[in-house]
């Protein structure tokens, strides 16, 4: 799919071509169809706007239906970033990854198209409209993190060339009816050739999200995903956004309001309020260990996602694989010992004067709110 862009599809056809080569049955759509699909790009159809454009929901002839994402503006940026997320999807295909359903790159458009996901994005749910329902229960949370952490597992060390995605976040991760999540939005993503451990370049993504060593030198490997993935899984945990507007108007990072409590080990006051303490507490600790190495400041001593996965599945490494990773991290150690603390039960007896700090966040200043921009005036139009 290299030459994607230059594929054409006339506004005048009636049909796109079916092209269904490859791994998945994509195919290119006509404009034609997209408008009709989608009430002529109506208001109404709008399932929300992120940088590349509007996503409008849209039902085909045949009852199939669609996500279509419009390219807001032609211009080389936009192009190549369409280019990508075609190219990408293309390559991949995995439960947890949002597929190409097919795409319409017309001399004035370019539209993505995807399978439509019932419950929309997990931003919708966590900072949305519906986030009193409280549809995110405890197991669904940790479905959907162990879920996204598999398609990141699939896009690090099983698709060749291997696929940094660069811009993890709870808006790029959908839902389907199952609440099963599916990683989405490949514009950013990077292949990397083999034999590269990390490349340099320019940054990209989402405020909030991004690994210290890429947001400061545009350092980029499979870690920068796995920190982002870090603060995604405290979002989960927490309910809390990754970067929150403090009263005076100072913003206050994730890792800023979690750290001195997981230092305190007072795991139970770190959890979303809004699950009135139904979580199970062995999962809820080990989530926020997870999130705690993938968050830390030396790209070195994240774990990699095969890791993350088995630590979220609970397999033996509880401890194991931290205690390899950790060995010579004296903030890794005192996470050891506070998971030890509060297994016994105790999660309050550390002293606060000897809370340095288990990851060290970023400078408050330099972040933006990434949510400033979604009303998220859309949740459930279309169900
Ligand atoms: N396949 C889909 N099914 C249902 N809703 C979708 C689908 N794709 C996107 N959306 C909705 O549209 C919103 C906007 O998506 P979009 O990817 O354009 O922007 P974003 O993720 O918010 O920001 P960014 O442009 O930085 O990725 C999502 O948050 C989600 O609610
Ligand atoms: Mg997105």
């Amino acid at each position: 799919m290299g030459s994607s862009t230059s594929c054409c599809c006339s506004q005048e056809d009636d049909e796109g071509s079916k092209i269904g080569a490859g791994n998945a049955s994509w195919r290119i759509f006509t404009y034609k169809e997209l408008h009709a699909a989608t009430n002529g790009f109506s208001e109404n159809n709008e399932l929300g706007e992120g940088g590349f454009g509007n996503v409008y929901y849209g039902k085909m002839s045949d009852g199939l239906q669609i996500a279509v994402k419009k390219l807001k503006s032609m211009n080389q940026k936009a192009e190549m970033e369409f280019a990508v997320e075609v190219e990408v999807l293309g390559r991949v295909q995995h439960k947890n990854l949002l597929g190409l359903r097919g795409y319409c790159a017309g001399a004035e458009q370019r539209l993505i198209v995807y399978d439509y996901m019932p419950n929309l994005s997990l931003l919708t749910h966590l900072h949305g409209q519906v986030t009193g329902e409280v549809q995110l229960d405890w197991k669904r949370r940790m479905k959907i993190a162990l879920g996204s952490a598999e398609g990141l597992l699939y896009l690090h060390h099983e698709v060749t060339p291997h696929i940094i995605h660069r811009d993890i976040k709870a808006s790029n991760v959908l839902l389907d009816s199952d609440f099963e999540p599916l990683v989405a939005d490949f514009g950013f993503a990077k292949l990397i050739p083999e034999g590269v451990s990390h490349m340099t370049t320019k940054v990209k993504g989402t405020m909030g999200y991004l690994a210290p060593e890429y947001a400061m030198w545009g350092k980029v490997s499979e870690s920068c995903d796995v920190y982002s993935f870090g603060i995604l899984l405290l979002e989960i945990v927490t309910g809390r956004k990754p970067i929150e507007k403090l009263p005076g108007g100072a913003k206050r990072t994730i890792t800023e309001w979690t750290e001195p409590l997981i230092v305190k080990g007072r795991f139970k006051d770190i959890v979303d309020p809004k699950l009135r303490g139904n979580f199970d507490e062995n999962q809820l600790k080990q989530a926020i260990l997870v999130a705690a190495l993938c968050v830390q400041n030396e790209p070195e001593k994240r774990p990699n996602m095969k890791e993350v996965v088995s630590l979220l599945q609970g397999y033996g490494p509880k401890g194991k694989v931290m205690r390899m990773r950790l060995e010579s991290d004296k903030n890794g150690d005192d996470l050891m010992a506070l998971d030890q603390a509060s297994d016994d039960g105790d999660g309050n007896h550390y002293d606060e004067s000897s809370a340095y700090g288990v990851f060290g966040a970023m400078e408050v200043q330099k972040l933006q709110d990434p949510y400033k921009r979604y009303g998220d005036r859309r949740m459930a139009k279309h169900r």
